[in-house]
């Protein structure tokens, strides 16, 4: 997996961890439902397996949506005023910190989604981040140009090929996108970690309520619509956030996402898990393939909870 095509650079993007979250995804789903779908991680590496026949990528910043629509849709324009942005910063007129910092004041203006690709691609870790007026605010990388048009191209050709002719793009709070869910769906969700939850949220455009999600969860439980939830998890000890409570009767899973950096700059060996969660109608679905698979995992590192 790790050949996949990723044109966006987007903190808490899952590419990394796609390969085992697929572990746990049927062959026979209908439709991918990506509610919080940021860089599109997950259905770009369902796509790439063949796995669902369409695909709902939806979230709820608009320019990152609209990003996703036109590299879907319209792959070379959008690689190609890509080159002409990036290009620019290597003029004789501005240096490119200038550069950066014009670009993010039309972007703010005008929100074109184009610019966005360049700011995402320039920005400080591809952290977006925003101040209390909506306005995205991140620094520039001083270390990097961002990625070369050639690899741009590649990569947006590459995603284009994979989703175009069966996906929906979408703008719109997680619960809306949730009501058309059928049950040979499969909806993925990774919301934003609980520690920047909220209405206003700097890390990204918006935030959720950790009981609101509960509930929505609680719904699809009833209507036995089949998902996975990415929340959270821990390093060492410490854990982030609630885990999700035991009356929804989830699978809680935990996958190793490497070792933290910051630990390791304090010469400690700590390892960072993420937690994953599997809604009920979802192992009944996988049933075998999920216990095979727990088993072959639980020798090698006991850290595996089975709620139900
Ligand atoms: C952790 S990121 C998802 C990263 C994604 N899995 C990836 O691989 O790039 C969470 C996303 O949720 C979006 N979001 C926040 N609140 C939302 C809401 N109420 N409805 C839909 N999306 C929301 C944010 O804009 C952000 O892109």
């Amino acid at each position: 997996m790790n050949n996949l095509p990723h044109p966006i650079q987007y903190q808490g993007s899952k590419r990394n961890l796609a390969s085992s979250i697929l572990v746990y995804v049927p062959e026979d789903v209908d439709c991918l439902i990506e509610p919080f779908a940021g860089s599109a991680a997950i259905s770009i590496a369902v796509a790439a397996r063949k796995i669902a026949r369409t695909y709902i990528i939806n979230d709820i910043n608009k320019p990152l949506t609209e990003l996703l629509r036109l590299i879907i849709e319209s792959p070379v324009e959008t690689a190609t005023f890509y080159e002409n942005i990036w290009s620019e910063q290597h003029g004789n007129s501005i240096n490119s910190i200038e550069h950066y910092y014009k670009i993010r004041e039309i972007f703010n203006n005008t929100q074109d989604p184009r610019l966005f690709l360049y700011l995402l691609a320039r920005c400080v870790k591809g952290s977006v981040r925003y101040n209390s007026n909506g306005e995205f605010n991140q620094s520039p990388d001083k270390r990097r140009n961002g990625t070369k048009p050639k690899t741009m191209l590649r990569n947006i050709l590459g995603v284009s090929s994979l989703l175009k002719g069966r996906t929906e793009v979408c703008s719109l709070d997680y619960r809306n996108v949730l009501m058309n869910a059928k049950d040979n769906d499969l909806v993925y969700m990774d919301p934003p970690y609980q520690g920047v939850c909220g209405d206003h949220n700097p890390r990204y455009f918006s935030g959720i309520h950790h009981y609101d999600f509960i509930d929505t969860l609680a719904d699809l439980n009833v209507r036995g619509i089949s998902y996975i939830v990415s929340y959270d998890g821990r390093r060492a000890e410490k854990r982030f956030g609630e885990q999700l409570p035991q009356s929804l009767d989830l699978t809680h899973i935990e996958l190793e996402a490497g070792r933290s950096s910051q630990s390791t700059l304090l010469g400690r060996e700590e390892v960072t898990y993420e937690s994953l969660y599997l809604s009920r109608a979802l192992t009944d679905r996988i049933g075998s393939k999920l216990l095979t698979y727990c088993r072959t995992r639980t020798k090698q590192r006991p850290s595996l909870e089975l709620f139900t």
